[in-house]
Order: structure tokens, then C-alpha cells, then sequence
């Protein structure tokens, strides 16, 4: 039953909504979409493996959406640009820039002043990043790249595990990300914080 819900649901078609700035007409259904995807986040991967960013460089609205634009250049041509209509989650889309700027401003002070252990800053703006979602799509993912460049490239440490990865599609694992998402919007960190080195 699980498998069939969910292989129909990757072959669902995509509507003209979703098609919006597509830029490869080839692709017709979500499951396309998503390999699609993966592959340009995977060259994204490279080129950030290939580089050391400094904490102040990875801390700039310029670098946050360099990397979204990594991610997506060659499947969106939104990529990498602050969305323009309201969604049911995230700030008003005229705050994006403004709340972005306070939370890399709090980031920063938050490193200078060791508020709190390098993992749970790294954590704190991935969640209230996601919060914000900037962009059209792609937040979530966007959110934990970002996380673990601040670790690996401003922290010197590991890059995270997130449940060692797939929670965007195995159900059970996606369930407990969210949860853990939904204690950090309670200001409760530790699930997110475990789960990322789970
Ligand atoms: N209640 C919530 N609180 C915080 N973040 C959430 C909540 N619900 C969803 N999210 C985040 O938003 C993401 C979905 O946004 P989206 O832009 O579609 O990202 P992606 O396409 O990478 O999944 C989820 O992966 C999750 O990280
Ligand atoms: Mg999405």
C-alpha cells in the first residue's frame, strides 16, 4: 500500500504552477524533477568541496543565495533569487531580506561571543533560515547545505549526517526530522541537534 501511494506519487505529472521557470521542458513528473534536482545539488557539493569559504564570507545574503543558485542553476531560472509571492510558511516576502540580515547578524554575534557550542549556531540557522524560505523551493535542502558549510568550512568539524540523509523521501525518518523541527520552532534544539548526528 505504502509503495504504491508513494510510486504514484513520484509519478505524479507536474502542474503549470510547479512547471513555473523550469528550464528543462523534458521533465514531466515529480520523480524526474527530483533526480533532476539531486544532481545539480551534487555539483553544487563539488564546487563547495573545492573551495574554503570564510565564516564571514558564508555569513553574507551575497553567499546564501550564491549557494541556492548552485544548487538549482540549471533546473530553475529562479535560482538563487528571494521569492516573490507569500507562502503558508516563512516571513512576508518583503521581510526576506531584512529578517535574513538580523539572522546573520545574530549568527555573527553568536560566534564571536561562543554562545552557544559551534553545532547548535550551525542548527539555529538552519532552522530559522528554513523559517524565513527565502526562496521559492528548494529551502529545506538549501538549509542543511548551508549548515554544513558553516561547520565543515567555518568550524573545522564534520559535516552533518541528517538521519544519514533520505529524509526527503523515506517517511519514517521524514517524520522525525519535522518533529525535530517543530521542537526547535519551541525553542527546543536537542532532537535537531542529535538528529543531525544521527
Ligand atoms: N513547521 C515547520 N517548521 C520549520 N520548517 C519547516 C516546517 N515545515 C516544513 N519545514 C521545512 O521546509 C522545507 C520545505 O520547503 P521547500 O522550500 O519545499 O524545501 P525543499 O524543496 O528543499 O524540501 C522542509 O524540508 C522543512 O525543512
Ligand atoms: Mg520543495
Amino acid at each position: 500500500m505504502g509503495l504504491i501511494l508513494e510510486y504514484t506519487a513520484s509519478q505524479t505529472a507536474l502542474d503549470e504552477d510547479e512547471k513555473e521557470g523550469l528550464l528543462v521542458k523534458t521533465i514531466t513528473t515529480r520523480q524526474e524533477l527530483d533526480e533532476f534536482e539531486q544532481q545539480n545539488i551534487e555539483q553544487a557539493i563539488k564546487w563547495s568541496m573545492h573551495k574554503r569559504f570564510k565564516i564571514s564570507k558564508i555569513l553574507s545574503e551575497r553567499f546564501v543565495c550564491h549557494l541556492h543558485e548552485k544548487m538549482f542553476d540549471q533546473t530553475w531560472a529562479w535560482a538563487g533569487e528571494f521569492r516573490k509571492s507569500n507562502k503558508n510558511i516563512g516571513v512576508d516576502k518583503y521581510r526576506i531580506g531584512i529578517e535574513l540580515g538580523q539572522l546573520l547578524s545574530d549568527c555573527r554575534y553568536w560566534i564571536a561571543n561562543n554562545t552557544y557550542s559551534p553545532d547548535e549556531i550551525a542548527i539555529r540557522l538552519k532552522h530559522r533560515i528554513v523559517k524565513i524560505h527565502p526562496f521559492p523551493n528548494g529551502n529545506g535542502r538549501h538549509s542543511r547545505l548551508i549548515a554544513d558549510i558553516l561547520v565543515e568550512h567555518g568550524f573545522a568539524k564534520p559535516p552533518f549526517t541528517w538521519g544519514s540523509q533520505k529524509i526527503d523521501c523515506n517517511k519514517t525518518k521524514r517524520k522525525e526530522y519535522l518533529h525535530a523541527l517543530f521542537c526547535a520552532d519551541r525553542e527546543n534544539y536537542e532532537p535537531l541537534l542529535m538528529f543531525a548526528r544521527k
